[in-house]
């Protein structure tokens, strides 16, 4: 299966590194990378690319020292690949993410994306252009990185009565939170999320709970059909904490979608975890949630700590699944 990869930043690059890792193994060998960019760049190789020197090169800081061909942003589609992955920057209104994977669908590729905004913006728009062009479009990276909520639903829930779901789905605003609490700065604090590579290129997307709305949206949407967008969310973000009273380490930002009376009710809010619930235990970089069950105990998943890598690994995991439809190419 032919890949191009849009974005070579924290998540890009840790997807190559672990290609690289596993180049010697047969665990990622239907995996070709064709194409690759970054801003500055597109790149194609018909015979695919070693993700070594892609990495190599990108860390220098410019991936045209590669050596595979440059080619012309505007005929993407013109090239030999089967699933296009956006691991670009989020955009306020999702547009540009929008019409990439309508173009996708209509020259015929799937789409693996880690980027939120133009699925929360546009959830019904993408879903039915991807239904009627017979194509895939696989998402578990852009909700709490690489903790599996989708396909834990999808693969091992699936005869499940879903009441609620409830997690920790952003590290950064979460770890700004508990930093601030431990006594930091605002600035220092997006300083250190910084060095984990956990914030978004503009942070503000984080700090002002827009980030963890749009992942309130998609779970809304993907799980229980709620067709909302963005503007039904109610969210907060953690850059004004004065009106919080108490100690701030027993507050987390938390995604909560909840099915009330039939209604769907979603929210991304400061609130003050029961010292009892699992999800207090997590830190900072830690992501989990719960899922209530109707008849049945809740279910939680949790990962003390996630990132960039883990990002990557559910991003690998999504194109490992489309690439059982596709022939191998061994
Ligand atoms: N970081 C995480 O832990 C995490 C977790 C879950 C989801 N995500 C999502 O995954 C996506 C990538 O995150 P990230 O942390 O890797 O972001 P990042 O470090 O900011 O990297 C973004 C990459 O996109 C490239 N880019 C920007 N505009 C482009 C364009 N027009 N065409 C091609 N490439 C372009 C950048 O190029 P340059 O290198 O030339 O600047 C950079 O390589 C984001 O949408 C984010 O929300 C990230």
């Amino acid at each position: 299966m032919k890949v191009a990869i849009l974005g070579l930043g924290q998540v890009g690059r840790s997807l190559l590194q672990i290609l690289s890792d596993y180049s010697s193994t047969d665990r990622f060998r239907d995996i070709r990378i064709a194409l690759a960019a970054d801003f500055q760049h597109m790149i194609f190789n018909e015979a695919g690319m070693d993700p070594r020197r892609l990495l190599y090169y990108k860390q220098k800081g410019d991936i045209w020292g590669t050596g595979y061909r440059e080619i012309d942003r505007n005929g993407l589609f013109r090239e030999d690949f089967d699933v296009l992955v956006d691991l670009m920057p989020a955009t306020k209104d999702g547009v540009r993410a929008r019409d990439l994977y309508l173009d996708a669908f209509r020259n015929h590729r799937d789409v693996v994306a880690a980027c939120k905004s133009g699925l929360a913006n546009f959830w019904d728009e993408v879903m039915k252009a991807a239904k009627t062009s017979s194509r895939k479009i696989l998402y578990e990276a852009t909700v709490a990185g690489g903790v599996p909520l989708f396909n834990f639903i999808k693969h091992c829930n699936r005869t499940a009565d879903i009441s609620y779901i409830r997690g920790q789905v952003n590290s950064a605003a979460n770890f700004i939170l508990l930093s601030i609490a431990s006594g930091k700065s605002f600035e220092a604090s997006i300083e250190e999320a910084k060095k984990f590579g956990i914030l978004e290129a503009d942070y503000h997307f984080d700090t002002l709970g827009i980030d963890s709305a749009w992942k309130t949206v998609i779970i809304a949407n993907s799980v229980i059909d709620a067709k909302i967008k963005p503007s039904d969310v109610r969210y907060d973000g953690v850059e004004d904490l004065s009106g919080i009273h108490g100690n701030l380490d027993e507050y987390r930002l938390l995604s909560s979608v909840n099915m009330v009376s039939g209604k769907v009710e979603a929210s991304s809010s400061l609130v003050k975890v029961n010292p009892d619930d699992p999800i207090l235990s997590l830190k900072g970089r830690g992501l989990g949630f719960t899922i209530g069950l109707r008849d049945r105990s809740p279910m939680t998943l949790l990962e003390s700590s996630d990132g960039p890598v883990e990002t990557a690994g559910a991003v690998l995991n999504d194109l490992l699944e489309l690439s059982d439809s596709f022939p191998s190419t061994r």
